[in-house]
């Protein structure tokens, strides 16, 4: 499928400056140290690539959500990681904006990389503000714009909307290979899709579990959002998290799944957990009990899905050609309560055919910690929470909209 937007292949940045908006909000650990550093791993190739055309590469991102300016959440930690992982010299100025930037870039050498501070110590940057995207466009002296942050695509900021008005902009490698790759499972599978759901709750997911039902053609919940489907079912949950006032929305899913498969087939197409893991608290030192789903006892939580759903989840998922995986099935956080989780990433770790899409955000930290391979053993393990689930959703997304329409 090819891309609908320009690329920092498709237009000519020998010896620019060049403006990257990277996403580098990444896990930090309680000491500040970067807890994990796959969003900066995955910015490299684009990196790379202007640097091999001897750009002047000037990036900027956002660290969490700070209410002005915070050392906690300065980016100097990230540019020197960023300077390890490229083996190459990173400079860090510790503006976003003004004298200091343009003073700081004007000086940095033809082919070199620098690193601004974190954009929400201004909040122009959320606000979309268009004299604080004039500003980073004139002070960083940039030619062009780059759009890589996959992750932060589907906010309207300043540095991912109004920019937009004041450099030519175009997409980075990693932007290109998120759309493409998720865009393709979902308007062009391969199938058998199945649809791998999870996570805490069904109204965080309407749009996307709406999106499956028409395009996959199995979709597999767990998770505590498959206690919100097992109560609306008849089953009582006992003290397990279920979302009250959700009867609309599953009348809704469950009719739309109907019109498409039948009421004969709905239950082998929305699979629900026949069997659930239960614990009477949420801590490690909690034992894993199965039990069949409609069998809780009063003060039950239910934390995974059971040994019997497991391994019905992994037949159907290795009898796929392509699998999209969008929250885990448990509390995964604790081990004894990470097994469905687990088992659906071995299944696609081992079954290398299957073209595996993994969502970001808690699936993509967890798949991460799992894999010894550090993500490789499936075929893309997105940087997007927010924005893969919008992307899959069809819905469109301000920060690629944004960018410039691919030449005919
Ligand atoms: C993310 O982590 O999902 C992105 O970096 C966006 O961050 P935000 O939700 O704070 O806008």
């Amino acid at each position: 499928m090819t891309f609908f937007k320009e690329t920092i292949n498709s237009v000519p940045l020998q010896g620019q400056t060049v403006l990257v908006r990277a996403d580098y909000n990444v896990p930090l650990a309680p000491d500040g140290s970067i807890a994990d550093d796959f969003r900066i791993r995955a910015s490299l190739p684009t990196i790379k690539k202007l640097l091999q055309d001897g750009c002047k590469v000037v990036i900027i991102s956002h660290l969490g959500r700070p209410e002005g300016r915070d050392p906690k959440l300065s980016l100097e930690p990230v540019a020197l990681r960023l300077a390890e992982l490229l083996g190459e010299p990173v400079r860090f100025v510790d503006q976003t904006i003004g004298d200091k930037v343009r003073m700081a870039i004007k000086r940095a050498p033809g082919r070199s990389v620098t690193v601004l501070e974190n954009l929400r110590f201004y909040t122009e940057e959320e606000a979309n503000d268009t004299q604080f995207a004039h500003s980073l466009a004139v002070d960083s002296r940039a030619r062009y714009f780059v759009q890589d942050g996959f992750g932060v695509v589907h906010r309207a900021h300043a540095s991912t909307a109004a920019i937009t008005q004041y450099l030519p902009s175009v997409a980075g490698l990693l932007l290109e290979r998120e759309y493409s790759t998720i865009t393709q499972a979902m308007k062009a599978p391969k199938r058998p899709l199945v649809a791998v759901m999870g996570g805490a709750k069904v109204s965080d997911k309407i749009a996307i579990i709406k999106a499956f039902i028409n395009v996959a053609d199995t979709i597999i919940i767990g998770g505590a959002m498959a206690n919100t489907f097992l109560a609306y079912r008849g089953d009582d949950m006992g003290k397990s998290l279920v979302e009250p006032d959700e009867q609309t929305i599953l009348d809704e899913i469950y009719a739309a799944a109907t019109a498409k498969v039948g009421s004969k087939q709905v239950d082998d197409f929305l699979v629900l957990p026949s069997d659930v893991a239960v614990a009477k608290a949420i801590n490690t030192a909690e034992a894993r009990h199965e039990v069949a789903a409609n069998h809780l006892e009063a003060d039950d939580i239910a934390l995974d899905i059971g040994l019997k759903s497991i391994e019905k989840a992994a037949k159907i998922i290795t009898g796929a050609k392509t699998v999209i995986w969008n929250g885990t099935l448990g509390y995964a956080e604790l081990p004894n309560f990470a097994h469905g989780s687990a088992r659906v990433a071995l299944a696609l770790a081992t079954h290398r055919s299957i073209v595996s899409i993994i969502g970001g955000g808690d699936t993509a930290d967890f798949v991460l910690k799992w894999d010894a391979r550090n993500g490789g053993s499936f075929t893309h393990v997105s940087t997007g929470g927010g924005a893969s689930l919008e992307l899959m959703a069809g819905e469109k997304l301000p920060g690629i909209e944004s960018l410039l329409d691919a030449r005919k």
